[in-house]
């Protein structure tokens, strides 16, 4: 009777996978503050592709560990760039692999920022656009069926989608990283790309978690510039902005499930605080409740493999 009367469930298309791609074959292995998630080197990543498209996960997203960085994240562009590689080899393996790529500047800038600084040490908004576009169509050569602005620039999605359609990339569809809130659940997150800001923090492009009307702005901005899905993030404390999105949008919604909440919850189920399958499903079953159609989660693999 519960199965029959049951109004959401999760289905394995709906999951995403992130995962960490090291330029440098020994920054590859385990994050310590993620346990059952590792950085991978690129052959080891195909590998790792291969394995979740067989359970059932169809969709990955890319995050880079370049070799260099510098202050103008000028490695993040290079066309045999670790993230531009990624996506050749891993769409030549599996070309019915969904490729997401995050789009931002941190990984590969020495101060850690999202953007580029002016003079003052401030992120340029426009400057940092710019860029964006520059690397957005590099991956867009390499093949990427999705690019993932996580920036939070202003006006960065309209510039992007502009840059795609001038480069013949018109396929190529903007989940946009909308509502991205200054979260201390990120922690991890910057262990595992060494993307920590150097100096200060990202409350100058990221948004206050006190706010959630702001978020309907920021997802109709994103909306009005062209983006295919809108993203929340993080996502269990932010349950009540992903309803108000799926109340008032009717684009398709993303929620990302983030490092901070993986990593609590591994912890507890380490300590034998909680039963692991469990609280994993019932999690995911939350977000979709709430209204997500697309769940980025770390336990992606893990969920496939216990119900695929
Ligand atoms: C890059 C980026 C971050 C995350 C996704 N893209 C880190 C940040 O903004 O500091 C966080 C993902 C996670 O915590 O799992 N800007």
């Amino acid at each position: 009777m519960r199965t029959l009367v049951r109004e959401h469930r999760v289905d394995l298309g709906q999951l995403v996978a992130p995962m960490f791609v090291a330029e440098r074959a020994n920054e590859a292995g385990p994050v310590a503050a993620m346990p059952g998630i590792e950085r991978f080197a690129l052959d080891a990543a195909v590998a790792e592709a291969r394995e979740l498209f067989a359970l059932g996960i169809k969709s990955i997203l890319l995050f880079g560990i370049p070799a260099e960085k510098d202050a103008i994240a000028s490695g993040s562009y290079a066309a045999d760039g670790i993230v531009q590689r990624t996506i050749r080899e891993i769409k030549v393996a599996l070309p019915e692999m969904l490729v997401m790529a995050d789009l931002c500047c941190c990984e590969y800038t020495t101060h850690g920022h999202c953007g580029i600084l002016d003079e003052l040490g401030e992120v340029d908004n426009d400057a940092t656009v710019s860029l964006l576009c520059h690397i957005a169509t590099s991956y867009a050569e390499a093949g990427v069926d999705v690019i993932a602005p996580s920036d939070m620039m202003d006006g960065r999605v309209g510039a992007i989608r502009d840059a795609l359609d001038a480069a013949d990339a018109t396929h190529v569809a903007i989940l946009a990283y909308s509502a991205k809130y200054a979260s201390a659940f990120y922690g991890p997150f910057r262990e595992a790309a060494g993307s920590a800001p150097e100096f200060g923090d990202r409350r100058g492009y990221q948004m206050d978690p006190s706010n959630a009307r702001e978020a309907l702005r920021e997802i109709a901005l994103d909306v009005a510039q062209g983006a295919d899905i809108v993203m929340i993030k993080p996502g269990l404390p932010y349950l009540d902005v992903l309803r108000a999105a799926r109340d008032r949008f009717d684009v398709p919604l993303a929620v990302y499930n983030v490092s901070g909440e993986y990593a609590m919850l591994q912890a507890a189920i380490a300590n034998g605080w909680l039963d692991g399958a469990t609280a994993i499903d019932e999690v995911l079953t939350c977000f979709v409740r709430a209204g997500a159609d697309i769940v980025i989660t770390y336990f992606a693999k893990e969920y496939a493999r216990r119900h695929g």
